[in-house]
């Protein structure tokens, strides 16, 4: 195990070594990793085959999507627990425009701005945007259990109706409904069914989602060679294909978010780059990651079986019958609920990636070594490799559910799935996920509503472009 020193230290006894690893010819090299990233080794071989080629967690190479899309690939890889936190030192690093990597999007996806997301904490904006969305989310504190509540209660009634009618039941889709409408009545205080969106919420997200987002995966279709899929990564594909259903989402978040916009332009935001910017929370920040996180949850959970769901059901029923009601302070109570929950944000984080950009010439250490890195190099972290460090966690690959029980509950300093540390806050001067604690709470409140309805469940689990598809095959009633 390690002691929970810094990423770097001037006092430090590890002996600078040169990065290892190389970027390969101009165009060919990094079409080369490219190829070997999405076909040839996959994103896990990708990297794990090069720690040990060079013998070393902190290596160069290049990352999609490379020509003709970003101008510069070339990136220094951190992939263990501690060279990875360079990337919260927000001292040390710049995140401008990268939020995406190693290319940006056309900023009309966002109606013509940088949104919050994309904006470094040197940026006068980002502090005032941010500090906005902490009020926000501060004021709406007591709408969260009621409203996901209502939310997830609707989802298991639907479950159980597609169980019921003879077939598996799709989570995803119906975890993406509920994820849609929650964060849009939480911005606007109006179920999106009721504007002119109608049902078509999260399908034009999805698309918008899509278009942007297409130079990091493949099409995921066997049958296409590599070479036709290869194309999402060489062009970008064009805002026009979802302006209509972009300027719909917009208008429908702009004219029913009307209390929340008055708040924004107070703070001194312009209205309209308000609602963009609330347009990009609940769509990208929230839906976008919602929608692999309650599946991956779900996965994980399933795969514990009957025995953990028991343990599970026990406790949350216990806590709720002596609490009288489902309430933040029961919550906290559920401590293995709550350690299954970081368990799962742990070996799965559902933000896999994080770059950023040295603001200075650094020095970078991992556990056996340290690096010069250069100013304006780009860093970039997996941080499922990260999360999985063995010299952290014992059995890395392995679901433990209770692992943040107890004396485990020091070890949540390693869970960065909030680009930052779990016992770390989220502020106007970093860059960490505004909705932490929100985002950990409708994870814990979707266990506790599965077990107080069911005593197991069962699932099969496959893979879709972002993450994990689960389609619920029974759900056992509580007697
Ligand atoms: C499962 C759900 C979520 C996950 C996994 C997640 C994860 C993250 C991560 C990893 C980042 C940092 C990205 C980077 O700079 O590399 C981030 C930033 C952000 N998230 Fe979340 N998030 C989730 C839900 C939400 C929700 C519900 C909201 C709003 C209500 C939100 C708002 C934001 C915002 C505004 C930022 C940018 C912060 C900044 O620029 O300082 N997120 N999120």
């Amino acid at each position: 195990m390690v002691s929970s020193s810094n990423h770097t230290s001037s006092s430090s006894e590890l002996s600078l070594r040169e990065i290892p690893g190389d970027y390969g010819l101009p165009f060919f090299g990094p079409i080369k990793d490219r190829y070997d990233y999405f076909y040839n080794q996959g994103k896990d071989d990708f990297f794990k085959s090069r720690i040990k080629k060079y013998n070393s967690t902190v290596f160069r190479t290049n990352m999609p999507p490379g020509p003709f899309i970003s101008s510069n690939p070339q990136v220094i890889a951190v992939l263990d627990s501690k060279s990875f936190t360079v990337l919260f030192d927000n001292s040390k690093v710049e995140k401008k425009d990268i939020l995406d990597g190693t290319y940006m999007p056309s900023l009309s996806f966002f109606g013509g701005y940088r949104v919050c997301a994309f904006l470094d904490t040197e940026e006068h904006d980002h502090r005032v945007l941010k500090s906005f969305f902490l009020s926000f989310l501060a004021n709406s504190h007591k709408k969260f259990v009621p409203y996901l509540r209502t939310g997830l209660s609707e989802l298991f009634d639907n479950l159980e109706k597609e169980i019921a009618d003879g077939k598996s039941a799709d989570f995803n889709k119906n975890s993406d409904n509920m994820a849609f409408e929650f964060m849009f009545r939480l911005v606007t205080g109006v179920d999106p069914t009721e504007t002119k969106l109608k049902s078509k919420g999260p399908s034009t997200v999805d698309t918008w989602l899509a278009l942007q987002l297409a130079p990091l995966g493949t099409s995921g279709i066997k049958f296409i060679p590599n070479f036709i899929d290869d194309i999402i990564h060489t062009f970008r594909l064009p805002f026009f294909l979802i302006k209509s259903g972009y300027k719909k989402l917009y208008k429908a978040v702009y004219d029913s978010a009307t209390s929340l916009l008055d708040e924004a332009e107070k703070s001194g935001i312009k209205r309209e780059e308000a609602c963009h910017n609330l347009v990009f929370l609940a769509a990208f920040n929230a839906f976008g990651g919602m929608k692999v996180l309650f599946p991956s949850l779900i996965k994980w959970i399933g795969s514990g079986g009957e025995s953990l769901h028991r343990r599970l059901a026990a406790e949350i029923r216990s806590v709720v019958k002596e609490e009288g009601d489902v309430t933040f302070s029961a919550l906290e109570k559920m401590t293995l609920t709550k350690s299954a929950v970081y368990e799962a944000l742990r070996i799965d984080p559902p933000v896999p990636f994080q770059y950023a950009t040295a603001r200075e010439d650094l020095v970078v250490e991992s556990h056996d070594g340290a690096f010069q890195i250069k100013k304006g190099e780009t860093i970039f972290g997996y941080q499922p490799l990260a999360t999985k460090d063995p010299k952290v966690f014992q059995n890395p690959e392995e679901f433990v559910a209770d692992r943040f029980v107890g004396d485990g509950e020091k070890l949540l300093q390693y869970v960065y799935w909030s680009n930052a540390r779990e016992t770390d806050s989220p502020s106007g001067d970093n860059k960490q996920c505004p909705a932490k604690d929100l985002v950990v709470l409708c994870s814990r409140l979707m266990l506790v509503e599965l077990f107080l309805r069911y005593d197991t469940f069962t699932a099969d689990v496959g893979q879709v472009a972002l993450g994990a598809s689960v389609k619920i095959t029974s759900l056992s009633k509580t007697a």
